[in-house]
């Protein structure tokens, strides 16, 4: 188990600022997610912890000690990549075997044969053992790929997109596995997704990263709570959050802080009436309305909100309703989208 930290570090291809002066402390047996979209630099940020690259600026920590310069097999981690890498030579008990089997290891096949069957079950792949690799689909591949990294009791787990290629459902069932095992393991891991979902439900704590930089670190409920940005906020919330001007809150919109610029709210906490005593600045238009994710979306003009109703709530595409946004649950951000606090 290991604590790891980023001191200032920068890594360029070219003229792209993959990672862009990385401040960062992972706590030991922590469950880390980096949470950002494509090219935000999250692989890279991997890839500097395992040694795969070597930061032009700053410096790694491991457990308080300077690894900067030191060889991926000197620092004990088992990676899982973004395109898994198995030996098509061999089969998928071979492949996961593999790390047991090193020179500095050299477990006793019978071990290694319980060890192999545990993680096969875990995984779903008891029946693809004798496979070989280059016979698996996708989704088998991604689970021999953490198979292989499972087996070892390594300092530090970083995965890089491992359920991506999985269907929902054993998506689903293998993001509770793997919470249950670094649970039980208490290896520190630090856990690559663009998923907010995985983000949310996996993460300890989850640094939401944007081109290189870290917009903010906290825990799932904090960072869902209290986006420092827009583009936090953006980034969290199925459906995501509405992002308004303060003229949509009528009255309201004189108790709003002096510099706001943006309005944000939950489509959680927005209150949907159907009854026709409505304001006329409330009267919104039901565009959809799904009954299984229970998302309204409703217009005004040119606005557009969601809000999550409740399923006994009977709307029609078309219906006139309306819509509020209480104050209480009304987040506040000014023109270059910093939040500003109450
Ligand atoms: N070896 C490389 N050579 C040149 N550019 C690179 C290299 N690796 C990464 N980059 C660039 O650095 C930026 C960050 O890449 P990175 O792979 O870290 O992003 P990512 O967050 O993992 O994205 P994705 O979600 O698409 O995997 C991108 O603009 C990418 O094109
Ligand atoms: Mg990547």
């Amino acid at each position: 188990m290991a604590s790891l930290t980023f001191a200032a570090v920068t890594k360029s291809f070219g003229p792209v600022r993959a990672v862009d002066g990385l401040d960062l402390s992972i706590r030991d047996g922590e469950f880390f997610v980096i949470l950002g979209p494509s090219g935000a630099g999250k692989t890279t940020s991997l890839r500097l912890l395992a040694g795969l690259e070597t930061p032009d600026h700053g410096k790694i920590f491991m457990d308080g000690r300077d690894v900067t310069g030191l060889h991926p097999a000197a620092r004990d981690v088992a990676f899982v990549f973004q395109q898994y890498s198995l030996y098509p030579h061999l089969s998928v008990r071979d492949n996961i075997a593999f790390p047991l089997r090193a020179p500095g290891r050299r477990l006793p096949e019978t071990e290694i044969a319980v060890k192999v069957a545990e993680v096969a079950a875990l995984l779903h792949i008891e029946s693809k053992l004798d496979s070989k690799a280059t016979t698996l689909s996708g989704g088998e591949m991604q689970r021999v790929a953490i198979g292989r990294a499972l087996v070892r009791q390594p300092q530090l787990f970083l995965m890089d997109e491992p359920l991506s290629s999985l269907d929902a459902k054993l998506r689903e069932e293998l993001r509770v596995e793997l919470k249950r095992l670094q649970r039980r393991l208490g290896t520190t891991l630090v856990y690559v997704t663009h998923d907010q979902v995985e983000a949310l439900t996996l993460a300890d704590r989850i640094a939401v990263m944007e081109a290189g930089r870290i917009g903010q670190i906290g825990t799932p409920e904090h960072i869902y709570d209290r986006p420092e940005t827009l583009a936090v906020a953006r980034r969290l919330g199925s459906p995501p959050m509405n992002i308004l001007t303060p003229a949509v809150l009528g009255p309201d919109s004189s108790h709003v802080p002096a510099a706001t610029a943006h309005v944000a709210i939950r489509p959680e906490d927005v209150r949907v009436s159907v009854d026709a005593l409505t304001p006329a600045g409330q009267v919104f238009r039901a565009i959809e309305h799904s009954l299984v994710t229970r998302i309204l979306v409703a217009e005004q003009g040119d606005l557009e909100v969601r809000a999550l109703v409740r399923a006994d709530q009977p709307i029609l595409p078309g219906q006139d309703i309306g819509i509020t946004f209480p104050l209480a649950h009304c987040q506040f951000f000014d023109r270059s989208g910093n939040r500003i606090s109450a």
